[in-house]
């Protein structure tokens, strides 16, 4: 286990298994339809990557870089868009791949530009949320794990840019963040 974490919270093959129940899930509710899945950069990214190899109906995907949080782990309220998509949305059946909820507000932010680029549906799976952090109203269609409000990182997530190659979940220890 690295140095800087307290407790591992999801192991690799947890985090698997719940990955490939999504999958299977998404595979059956998107058959027959025209999905086009999105990956929000840069947490996202090593979900994404795994659960497209676990969703066995046709799609394209693509990817969207947004950031609120910068180097702080309190959300800014901010939410600028670094890179865009590279096709129109009209008739695609949008599923944004985020990796954790928060406040609500990069995906409440997000959901909006999409719903008014006329995509035909938009619909959010979230690897993690914490429902007690909310500020907007927002629920994933889809969720892996609910979370009590504790800092984690790993599988993606990072604190102040570090800790995104951990192939577990684990909770930071208070020093690391406390001493920034
Ligand atoms: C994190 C996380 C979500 C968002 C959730 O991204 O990956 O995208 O914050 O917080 P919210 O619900 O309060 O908006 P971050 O802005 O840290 O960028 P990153 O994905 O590049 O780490
Ligand atoms: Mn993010
Ligand atoms: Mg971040």
């Amino acid at each position: 286990m690295h140095n800087d974490i307290k407790e591992v919270l999801y192991t690799e093959q947890q985090l698997e298994q719940k990955v490939q129940e999504l999958g299977r899930k998404i595979s059956e509710d998107y058959q027959g339809r025209n999905l086009f899945v999105i990956c929000v950069l840069k947490g996202a990214f090593i979900f994404m990557a795994d659960l497209v190899k676990h969703i066995t109906v046709p799609l394209e995907l693509d990817f969207m870089a947004v950031s609120s949080y910068g180097q702080s782990t309190k959300s800014s309220g901010v939410v600028k868009i670094i890179k865009d998509l590279d096709v129109p949305l009209e008739g695609r059946d949008v599923l944004i791949v985020e990796d954790i909820i928060d406040s609500g507000l990069t995906l409440s932010y997000l959901i909006d530009i999409l719903e008014r680029r006329n995509a035909h549906s938009v619909s959010v799976v979230a690897l993690f949320d914490k429902p007690a952090r909310r500020t907007v109203e927002l629920t994933p269609d889809y969720t892996g794990f609910t979370l009590p409000d504790e800092f984690i990182v790993g599988y993606g997530l990072d604190y102040a840019e570090k800790y995104r190659n951990l192939p577990y979940v684990g909770i930071l220890k208070e020093e690391v963040y406390s001493k920034a």
